[in-house]
């Protein structure tokens, strides 16, 4: 709900924000930019090229899903003082649709890199430079909503529950937490892509990564104790003709994340480089022809009033 106490807009006001670049920030390998935090095994690189991937990424959930977010929580973001919370917010892409939409909320958004606009923002939007798998710099009953999407590839198996647990923390009693995955690995895939998709595998494996959190977040939100109203709700991201330009765009982005991701690829399976691209190719066309589809799931919960 919203902060009852807060009755003046904070609309002029411009949160601080802890997102500043230092050299220290970054790691670089094979000209790519990555994160510095150690024992955090997120594999994607962070330069202007992902960033890019990223809101093109961003712009395929809306479409896929004809929304932002899914659990109750407009007349709440409506309100005066609504604190809301999204969790490795990567680019910004979806904070800056939502603060533009809803100016009398206050975003937050974290992030382990600062690689989010820092000056040109909206003015009711904060960046925290922080890492989800320790304790969040935020007091107990903090946000009326928290939202975290995509987070397949930095979260370790076994750190689901724990992430969930810290995020109903900070949580408002009364307040909505969503989280959005997707499958990594498609189903109806051709050959070539099938073998290509090995390699994501063995990568997720060789980092102690979960293709299937999809499908577990539901009982993860059961097991949290605190969250009730838990929701379910299902999607795919089509490969296929049968939509059009989204199929040809999910093929793209999909292609732009295996080049992206390519170094550790690579490492995972030991193909050569040549076969991996000229597989590339072909897989780019057999997700199209053979309608290959992501299964995508989106949980939300209310926290309970205890
Ligand atoms: C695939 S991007 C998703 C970005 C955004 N949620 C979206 O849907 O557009 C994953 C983001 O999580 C961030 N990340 C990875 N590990 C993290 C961690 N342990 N704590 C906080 N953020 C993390 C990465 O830096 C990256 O920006």
């Amino acid at each position: 709900m919203g902060n009852k106490t807060s009755k003046t807009s904070k609309k002029s006001t411009p949160l601080p924000s802890t997102n500043t670049q230092e050299d220290s920030d970054f790691r670089y390998i094979e000209g790519r930019r990555y994160h510095n935090v150690e024992n955090v095994k997120y594999p994607l690189p962070n330069d202007d090229e992902e960033l890019d991937r990223l809101h093109q990424q961003h712009f395929l959930f809306r479409y896929v899903w004809q929304r932002n977010f899914a659990a109750p929580v407009k007349h709440i973001l409506n309100q005066d003082g609504t604190k809301v919370l999204d969790v490795g917010c990567g680019a910004g892409s979806w904070i800056f649709e939502m603060a533009s939409n809803y100016p009398n909320t206050q975003f937050t958004g974290l992030d382990i890199s600062p690689i989010q606009p820092s000056e040109i923002k909206p003015k009711n939007v904060n960046f925290v430079i922080s890492n989800v798998l320790n304790r969040l710099p935020f007091e107990n009953d903090t946000f009326d909503y928290i939202f975290q999407r995509l987070l397949f590839l930095a979260l370790p198996k076994d750190r689901w529950p724990d992430v969930i647990n810290e995020l109903t923390r900070v949580l408002k009693p009364g307040g909505y937490l969503e989280l959005m995955e997707i499958n990594p690995i498609p189903l109806q895939m051709g050959p070539v892509s099938s073998q290509l998709f090995i390699a994501v595998e063995k990568m997720l494996q060789l980092r102690d990564l979960d293709p299937q959190i999809p499908y577990k977040l539901r009982s993860y939100f059961e097991q949290q104790g605190n969250l009730e109203n838990i929701t379910e709700e299902k999607n795919r991201l089509p490969f296929g003709p049968e939509t059009g330009k989204l199929g040809q765009a999910a093929v793209e982005n999909a292609r732009l994340g295996f080049v992206h991701l390519k170094t550790y690829l690579l490492e995972a399976t030991k193909i050569i480089s040549e076969e991996f691209d000229n597989n590339l190719d072909i897989s780019a066309k057999e997700l199209y022809e053979f309608g290959s589809y992501q299964d995508t799931y989106c949980v939300y919960a209310r926290k309970g009033n205890y």
